[in-house]
């Protein structure tokens, strides 16, 4: 029970940004992971508050309270108004990189033979947070990379001042977005330490450990 009395943040699964009433740009993230790190973190005496896109999991537990949120900029209002209060915050969304500029009222017609939909850039709620950390909070963020996976992972470290990264290799046939299992490095300022193909229940358990 070592994270007893601990709050933590953590965000999970996808994000849906609407372009009509009908129609999203989303990605495959399950959401397994972040709420694998979320059940072992209340395992731990953590009360957990659970950030979590749309996804078809399910979750039970005293020390989780689940936040349910649709686009990026949903989960980003949540976490600012949380995160002054957490102790540890962990960054598993797969937030969408940009969202419609101009969603549509109603559903788009099918017309001409190209559609060009204007996009923007959604908030970064890792570097947003990250630059009002205080000393005794710490960030967990996670990243997935398909070239330069290293200097890819600890630049991210850097530039969204995060404590840790966790580096998802695409590498492995069994590991990353819906599979149980998953292959990780874990990167601090300090350490490199890749750790070997496990389920993500175990390397949830490694993320909780570097908490303690
Ligand atoms: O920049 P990239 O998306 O690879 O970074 C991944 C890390 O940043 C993850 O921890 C992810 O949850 C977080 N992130 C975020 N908000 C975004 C984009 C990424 O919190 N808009």
């Amino acid at each position: 029970m070592s994270l007893q009395g601990k709050t933590l943040l953590i965000t999970a699964g996808p994000t849906y940004e609407k372009i009509d009433p009908v129609r999203f740009i989303g990605n495959f993230s399950t959401g397994k992971m972040g709420y694998a790190i979320a059940e072992a973190c209340a395992e731990s005496g953590a009360f957990v508050k659970l950030v979590s896109g749309p996804t078809n999991l399910n979750i039970s537990h005293k020390n989780i309270e689940r936040i349910d949120v649709m686009s990026g900029e949903e989960m980003y209002q949540a976490c600012a108004s949380i995160h002054a209060h957490c102790d540890i915050s962990i960054f598993c969304a797969a937030v969408a990189d940009y969202t419609p500029k101009h969603p549509s009222a109603t559903k788009t017609k099918r017309q001409n033979d190209e559609l060009t939909i204007e996009l923007v850039k959604n908030k970064d709620i890792s570097a947003e947070l990250g630059k009002v950390k205080k000393a005794h909070q710490v960030h967990v963020g996670f990243a997935l990379e398909t070239n330069d996976e290293l200097p890819n992972a600890q630049g991210k470290l850097e530039r969204k001042n995060l404590d840790y990264i966790i580096l998802n290799s695409l590498q492995d046939k069994n590991a990353g977005f819906g599979f149980d299992t998953n292959k990780v490095t874990i990167i601090s300022k300090k350490q490199v330490s890749p750790l070997p193909l496990m389920s993500k229940k175990e390397v949830a358990k490694e993320i909780v450990k570097l908490l303690f």
